[in-house]
């Protein structure tokens, strides 16, 4: 490792980022298993990795199982406020060059990008689709290396997918999202759990009673509509699709367009993968005093530039709290610069989701490697064993046993024959 392949904010840090990383790697069985295999098989001796992942303590036990597979592994960040800067310290100290501090400018966050790619990958890891966009686009140079990647979120998927459409995709990349040991766990209870706790972090409100506006019922709204409920919440949800919008009707939760949800709300929560969700019309009619919030991958959910056009002034009245005085003299509270504020404000979700994500990242990438040549060019999902093998190695740590077919069983649900 050279000064010019990484990039932290203090190296002193990284004894305190080495205890977190351990503390997570508790709740982190399924990946421990897979870390002891990869040690004694060395399954990517010679491989080069460049991951684009949010730098915490979950991501550092992923960084760890891979280097232990023998990968010679660069990190960089996938936004500039969700790192932790300890984490980053000792990654570093770990052997592995890390580029990520918290709260970084773009121009910063793509240099990162840009000196993970310097390390010439064979495989990516990315997480939003900002380090696959770099090396498609200003280092394709670099292409000619690559034996394939994976993405981690919704939106990048969304991204990796119009880019294979547009007939510009120059290598295979596996949906980790989309396994179901990722967003059925991950997006819901990890999304739901950590985006309540960034905002309550954030400003120490109380949920009971509040009315809390979720946008977009998907896997991440699922989960922060459960989790506000539970916390006494008066939910009320915007949609645009209307299966999920009937769903959330029949899920109890009141249903209405944005317009007139943004007259009641006390919270707003975004988490559509969308832009401009919360809008200049919508700002115009809030209470005096209403916090908007975005747990969606990228910044553009709440329209920044409109709510700032609106105002007269503003403030930072807590960390991660921005007040906005609008020329009319209501007060409106913008958190984490309007960044997914379960990693700005929090730590993001907890290790024992964080667990199957990544053991579906671990896997995939070795999958990449065994196949290498072999996969169309296209986005693929996660092979059905993957996901199966780590559902079942969650289960086995949770201490959970489960039935099984019988011989009957298995023939009954494979035929046609047998009716009323
Ligand atoms: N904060 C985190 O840690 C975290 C974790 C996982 C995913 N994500 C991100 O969260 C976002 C949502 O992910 P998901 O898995 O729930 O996606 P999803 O596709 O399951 O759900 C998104 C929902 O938003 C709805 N929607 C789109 N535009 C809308 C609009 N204008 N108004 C109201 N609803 C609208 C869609 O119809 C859909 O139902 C993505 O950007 C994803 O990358 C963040």
């Amino acid at each position: 490792m050279t000064p010019q392949n990484y990039d932290i904010k203090d190296p002193s840090l990284a004894e305190a980022g080495r205890q977190r990383i351990e503390w997570a790697y508790r709740e982190m069985p399924v990946v421990k298993i897979i870390r002891e295999r990869f040690t004694a098989e060395k399954p990517f001796k010679g491989i080069r990795i460049s991951g684009c992942l949010h730098i915490t303590t979950e991501t550092a036990n992923l960084a760890l199982a891979l280097q232990a597979g023998g990968a010679e592994l660069t990190l960089c960040a996938s936004n500039p406020l969700s790192t932790q800067d300890d984490v980053a310290s000792a990654l570093v100290d770990y052997g592995i060059p890390t580029n990520a501090i918290k709260g970084e400018d773009e121009t910063t966050y793509y240099k990162h990008i840009n000196t993970a790619l310097d390390n010439k990958p064979n495989l990516t890891i990315d997480d939003g689709a900002d380090l696959v966009t770099t090396l498609h686009t200003k280092r394709n140079d670099l292409l000619g290396n690559i034996i394939g990647g994976s993405e981690e979120t919704t939106t990048g998927v969304i991204r990796l997918r119009s880019l294979y459409k547009s007939g510009q995709l120059k290598y295979p990349l596996i949906a980790v999202n989309d396994a179901q040991t990722k967003y059925l766990f991950d997006n819901r209870y990890g999304t739901g759990q950590s985006t309540i706790d960034g905002i309550t972090r954030a400003t120490n409100i109380l949920w009971a009673g509040k009315k809390v506006v979720v946008c977009g019922y998907g896997w991440c709204g699922h989960g922060v509509a459960m989790r506000a409920k539970g916390m006494g919440a008066y939910v009320i949800i915007a949609e645009v699709e209307p299966v999920r919008a009937l769903e959330a009707v029949m899920d109890g939760f009141q249903v209405m367009p944005l317009s007139e949800a943004a007259k009641l709300g006390d919270v707003f929560i975004t988490v559509t993968g969308d832009r401009s969700v919360i809008d200049q019309a919508h700002f115009q009619v809030m209470k005096d005093g209403a916090i908007v919030a975005n747990s969606g991958h990228f910044n553009v959910e709440i329209n920044i530039p409109a709510l700032e056009s609106l105002s007269s002034g503003k403030r930072t009245i807590r960390n991660f709290v921005d007040e906005y005085t609008l020329t009319d003299g209501r007060r409106l509270y913008l958190l984490g610069e309007g960044r997914l504020i379960n990693l700005a404000a929090a730590e993001g979700h907890p290790a024992v989701v964080m667990d199957m994500s990544f053991a579906n990242q671990a896997l995939c990438m070795e999958y990449l490697v065994k196949n290498k040549g072999k996969l169309e060019i296209k986005v693929h999902p996660v092979p059905e064993e993957i996901d199966k093998e780590i559902a079942r190695l969650k289960l086995r740590a949770m201490g959970v046993e489960i039935d099984s077919l019988t011989a009957e069983q298995k023939k009954y649900l494979s035929s046609w024959e047998e009716g009323t």
